[in-house]
């Protein structure tokens, strides 16, 4: 009996995947490399199931001698292992993020005289077709929470762009690029307070009540399916910030970042320009216990956001508040810088390395914006918030449409800076 090696992600499994496997089943013993949730996140979006979860749907069909897993894209390190006779797949490989690894099948296989069977590609059916129904479904409160935390598991950083409305989360949501052969896209999106109030045109200082914040969510949550980090400013008040965890989880969001601060907050880009006063460790880090008591779930995280250099406090302070915090129960550090340079995160990177107990990290890099993803990387940051650059790059937009009618007394020049009129109202589905 042949050894068949069939790599597959089924996550979405359909007659496609069905076909495949009784081809190879036909050729000899079927042994599925089934890829791992990182291998399939490391070129594309997370798997909507679990590896486990995968073992076993796959276990089960016919055809399928054993499951193993295969643990990055490339079959090679798997098929040096096995050394099967054949490997089978559909040809749909030939073109596209895949045709490397293609190639490197061909190659490895060539030494032990083994050889690629490619199925034709069934026609009318894909997992990018059943991966957009998915998104029209829509999640559930408990699957969108958790997704966080397992993309903290699988993703080198979890990339974060701020949404401040239905079509902005839309926006995060759906916006995708081909970056040498892996295909690379937002994956989560952070309610800030900062363009939260700014598109309610009020000041970001605590000014907008929750129940205006939690529209805002929810407008988010209805057209969206990726996670949830919710700016909560201070968090408030211990008593009152409990209440918020509790709807925020329930809701289905995953993490709130709170800062330490007290009093009227103001913007920290602001830095020591305005007058901003930070809390006391004690009574921070009692906040952040007690938010930690009220939840349910352990898929919610609180991360407690530390303003030490915003403020001048210096290094030193920073590092003992990130020690007491991650004692009093924050699940993650959020370390916050306004200078145009990145030494001093890079600094509190590397002595946070150090410590025994450690948190992801998370970092805006609104000021210090020439640093690249792979250099947070390698300084050990777990998460990138992109802060408020949809409503930023919106903001020039409208303006400059609105004071293009003015100075030509008609709208035909400002057409031109418009998206198409027939594009805008078919831009959501179920418009006509
Ligand atoms: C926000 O986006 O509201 C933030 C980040 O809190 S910052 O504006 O840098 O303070
Ligand atoms: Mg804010």
């Amino acid at each position: 009996m042949k050894k068949v090696y069939v790599g597959m992600s089924a996550d979405l499994i359909h007659h496609g995947h069905l076909n495949i496997i009784k081809k190879a089943r036909q050729l000899g013993e079927v042994v599925i490399g089934l890829l791992t949730d990182k291998a399939i996140a490391g070129y594309k979006r997370l798997p909507h199931l679990s590896f486990e979860q995968r073992k076993i749907i796959v276990e089960n069909l016919k055809g399928v001698s054993s499951v193993i897993a295969q643990e990055e894209l490339d079959y090679v390190p798997n098929l040096k292992k096995l050394k099967p006779d054949l490997v089978v797949h559909g040809d749909d490989w030939k073109t596209g993020v895949q045709k490397e690894t293609r190639q490197r099948v061909i190659d490895a296989l060539k030494e032990w005289g083994g050889e690629l069977v490619e199925i034709p590609y069934t026609k009318g059916i894909s997992s990018t077709y059943l991966n957009a129904k998915m998104k029209e479904i829509g999640t559930t409160p408990e699957i969108r929470m958790k997704k966080f935390k397992r993309l903290l598991n699988v993703r080198p950083i979890v990339r974060v762009l701020e949404a401040h409305s239905g079509l902005s989360g839309l926006i995060i949501e759906n916006i995708k690029t081909v970056k040498d052969n892996i295909s690379v896209e937002f994956d989560c999106m952070w309610v800030s307070s900062l363009t939260d109030s700014i598109t309610r045109g009020k000041p970001d200082i605590e000014c907008v009540d929750l129940t205006s914040r939690l529209s805002t969510v929810n407008d988010i949550l209805e057209v969206t399916t990726k996670p949830i980090i919710f700016d909560a400013d201070t968090g408030g008040i211990a008593e009152h910030f409990v209440f918020k965890v509790k709807t925020l989880e329930r809701l289905g969001v995953s993490a709130v970042i709170i800062e330490d601060k007290i009093g009227l907050k103001k913007n920290s880009l602001f830095g020591t320009d305005v007058v901003q006063a930070q809390d006391t460790i004690e009574n921070f880090s009692y906040k952040i216990s007690q938010g930690k008591k009220a939840l349910v779930t352990d898929d919610f995280m609180i991360i407690a956001r530390i303003e030490s250099l915003i403020l001048n406090k210096g290094m030193e302070d920073a590092l003992q508040r990130a020690e007491a915090y991650i004692k009093a129960g924050a699940d993650g550090i959020m370390i916050h810088s306004n200078k145009k340079d990145p030494g001093e995160i890079i600094e509190f990177c590397r002595r946070f390395k150090l410590f025994d107990v450690r948190v992801p990290l998370v970092v805006v890099p609104t000021t210090f914006c020439k640093i690249t993803e792979k250099e947070l990387i390698d300084a050990g940051i777990r998460i990138v918030v992109y802060a408020n650059h949809l409503l930023r790059s919106a903001y020039p937009a409208m303006v400059k449409t609105a004071t293009s009618i003015l100075e030509n007394s008609r709208c035909y020049e400002a057409s031109k800076l418009c998206t198409p009129v027939k594009d805008i109202i078919t831009l959501i589905p179920g418009s006509s």
